[in-house]
């Protein structure tokens, strides 16, 4: 993996060095937190080739086969308030947007807040994690990334088979876990710099990415609306059919006519 992840990556890239290749760990994003409280620096990266205990937001699991996905973590450390860094996971979504459209020529969609979309179906995920200092600043953050890049020969667990997709359903060429992971790790090294300065027009690009304004969505805590704006700090503003809104900041939504719900 390492071989071929650093012929996609140029000499300048200025991450190269601190690149961790597995071949399986229970998770990348757990792996890369231990080495961020262990001092290591911001750009280190660490991908497996299979993850046993992939995990997602709500903790869900996230399916991490051998070899025909991308498990990737990086760790950025913003020096900022964790105020701050409550769009860090739209701006990662951004990046990996990018990054895809870059490689197939089309560009994914984002359901609120970490999903990456193809025609519906989940083609991947984000899942941020932060450390702090005993100061309350952030310490680092742990953004990690998992996308489908091949079917599974065996296709999909029962549970996912209708709501997963992968890069081959996007683009009829195959692309690698090396390749997307080194796409990726460019887009986000770039937006790393621009995170703080540059939120608003970050922002900007999510809302037009995030497929779920517009939508009717119920909340996980069984709230239902329609999804009408995101602010810049990455919350969701809901309409409620009494004529009330409602500021959704963390937890789930399910969008109405997406993986199942109806
Ligand atoms: C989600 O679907 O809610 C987010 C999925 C994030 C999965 C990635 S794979 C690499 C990294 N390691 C993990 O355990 N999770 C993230």
């Amino acid at each position: 993996m390492k071989v071929e992840l650093l012929s996609h990556l140029a000499c300048a890239f200025p991450w190269r060095d601190r690149l961790h290749c597995l071949d399986c760990v229970d998770s990348t994003n757990t792996y890369a937190k231990a080495l961020a409280f262990n001092g290591a620096p911001h750009g280190t990266a660490v991908i497996a080739s299979r993850q046993t205990g992939g995990r997602g937001r709500m903790g869900r699991s996230f399916y991490s086969p051998q070899g025909s996905g991308l498990y990737l973590s990086v760790i950025l450390r913003p020096a900022c308030k964790p105020v701050e860094l409550m769009h860090l996971t739209c701006g990662a979504a951004v990046a990996v947007c990018d990054a895809l459209e870059n490689l197939t020529g089309h560009r994914p969609q984002v359901k609120w807040i970490n999903d990456l979309v193809w025609e519906n179906k989940k083609l991947g995920g984000i899942l941020t994690e932060l450390g702090f200092d005993s100061s309350g600043n952030v310490d680092y953050a742990v953004v990690g990334i998992g996308i489908n890049c091949m079917t599974p020969a065996g296709g999909y667990p029962a549970d996912i088979q209708n709501i997963a997709t992968a890069l081959d359903a996007i683009c009829d060429f195959p692309i690698s876990p090396a390749a997307a992971a080194a796409a990726i790790l460019c887009q986000l090294e770039n937006t790393a710099d621009r995170l703080i300065a540059e939120k608003a027009s970050i922002m900007e690009r999510y809302r037009l990415d995030c497929l779920t304004i517009g939508k009717q969505v119920c909340t996980s805590d069984g709230v239902t609306g329609i999804a009408t704006q995101i602010d810049d700090s990455g919350a969701l503003l809901l309409s409620i059919a009494d004529g009330t809104e409602q500021w959704v900041q963390s937890g789930e939504v399910s969008v109405r006519g997406m993986y199942g719900y109806i």
